[in-house]
């Protein structure tokens, strides 16, 4: 049930239901207009993610949202109103969008209102610093959740969401990660042939996330320290856990979803290339503090080896792909293809992945056969986070160092008018796991 593909998991979630009558959702076998969804973070995947769950079924209503700012909850309600005037899934459902100046919410606590209104459907889009208090407060107000991935940015945090998961089964409550490929039909395909044998037994992986570089948000005048680190969120490690951990974790969840578990150890080397032309050079309370390449060799408890390289350089090379390599055969995870072979499998007409993983979320609410992915998602985060620590520190380390970490990076009483201290960027042999 851990990291286990959408139909062998759906199998096992009714199965669990049936066996223990654990408490079916409220919504479950719910009629039209069932779907309330309150989005809290309302940037550029709030509103993407807004966008594809009024394109993933008929009955959802977006009755609620928070950000930190105002402007980004008015540019969420124009975007909406805007999307469903024209012609397409979410406007031939009949969906709607009744945000208005009393469900709009501001400021770091405004998600508390968003899960206390009427919202059964919760999209947690916020950068990832924020998303273990975000999860417990979604799960202890009995909501359903899609959680944007990674769902922590370290060992205490990944406690805290693992802490939930009985919480959620015993509320029967549907909860799905943003780690997307596992609602691709090519993905789906391809790793069910992986475990059905089609390459023999897997005897190494290889995932990558490498790319040039993302976007860097220039201090504007009259920010403080935290509205700044908030606005730059990416370059930060305590919100955004660094890029290996951002980005790279949908890589790593595809190996795990193949190995069926996460790995137990690795060891691994990163840094932070001077002069690297994808951002600004600069102290790290001007420019952050994360690195810019990591390159981590983990190991699983079969004795199976991952590699992993994750970069955002300019003007490198671009590659995010998955390779799985087995006693015959090889199949590229990405391209669908086994042996050089195409898997047989057809996309669902016209809905990429964003939307399907709302309209199989909304299916297993209303099917009273809730999906959880929060412990697949969980895990495929402390890989990332893992490795991190391994290329920090210069020295191998455990799953369950990673996992039982004492390293909070959250900063204490946060404040948006606050001054944040920015650790330096971490110096192998320096830096220790703790
Ligand atoms: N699955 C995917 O393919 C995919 C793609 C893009 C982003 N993401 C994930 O989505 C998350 C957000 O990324 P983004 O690109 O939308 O960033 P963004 O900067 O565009 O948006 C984040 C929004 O969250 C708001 N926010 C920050 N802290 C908040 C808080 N405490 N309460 C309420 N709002 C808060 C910000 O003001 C901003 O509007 C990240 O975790 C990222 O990894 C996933």
């Amino acid at each position: 049930m851990r990291t286990t593909n959408r139909r062998a998991f759906l199998g096992t979630t009714a199965a669990t239901v049936a066996a223990t009558g654990i408490a079916r959702n409220a919504f479950a076998g719910g009629s039209a207009d069932d779907i309330k969804v309150g989005i809290v973070g309302c940037g550029g995947r709030g509103s993407g993610a807004a966008e594809n769950v009024l394109e993933a079924a008929k009955g959802v209503r977006i009755v609620a949202c928070a950000d930190l700012f105002a402007e980004r909850t008015q540019s969420l309600r124009k975007k909406l109103n805007d999307f469903l005037m024209k012609d397409g899934p979410a406007k031939s459902f009949g969906n709607r969008c009744e945000l208005n100046d009393d469900n709009c919410f501001t400021g770091l606590e405004a998600y508390k209102k968003v899960v206390a209104s009427d919202a059964n459907y919760i999209i947690l889009a916020t950068p990832p610093g924020f998303r273990p208090a975000h999860l417990e407060a979604a799960v202890a107000a009995g909501k359903n959740i899609f959680t944007e991935k990674p769902v922590a940015v370290d060992g205490p945090g990944i406690r805290r969401v693992l802490a939930l998961e009985d919480e959620v089964n015993k509320k029967g409550l549907a909860v799905v990660a943003g780690t997307q490929r596992r609602h691709n039909a090519g993905y789906i395909a391809t790793i069910k042939q992986i475990h059905e044998g089609a390459i023999g037994d897997v005897t190494s992986l290889r995932a990558y996330w490498n790319n040039p570089g993302i976007w860097f948000h220039k201090r504007q005048p009259g920010m403080s320290d935290a509205h700044y680190q908030l606005y730059n969120w990416y370059h930060f490690l305590w919100i955004c856990g660094d890029h290996i951990v951002e980005q790279h974790v949908h890589n790593l969840d595809v190996c795990n979803w193949i190995m069926k578990t996460h790995p137990v150890r690795c060891d691994g080397a990163g840094s932070r290339t001077p002069g690297n032309p994808s951002r600004p050079t600069g102290s790290p309370e001007e420019v952050g503090n994360i690195y810019d390449n990591f390159s981590i060799d983990y190991e699983y408890a079969n004795g199976v080896h991952m590699y992993s390289s994750c970069r955002h350089l300019a003007p490198c090379a671009s590659n995010v792909s998955e390779v799985a390599v087995g006693t015959k055969g090889v199949c590229k995870v990405n391209a669908f293809t086994i042996n050089g072979k195409k898997v047989d499998f057809k996309f669902p007409e016209k809905r990429g992945d964003y939307i399907q993983e709302h309209t199989d979320l909304i299916e297993s609410i209303r099917n009273g056969k809730p999906l959880n992915e929060l412990r697949a998602v969980a895990e495929s985060t402390l890989t990332a986070i893992m490795g991190r620590m391994s290329a920090y520190s210069g020295r191998p380390v455990t799953w369950d160092q990673a996992l039982n970490s004492q390293e909070d990076t959250f900063p204490k009483d946060l404040d948006m008018k606050g001054t944040i201290p920015v650790p330096p960027v971490p110096v192998p042999g320096k830096y220790k796991v703790t």
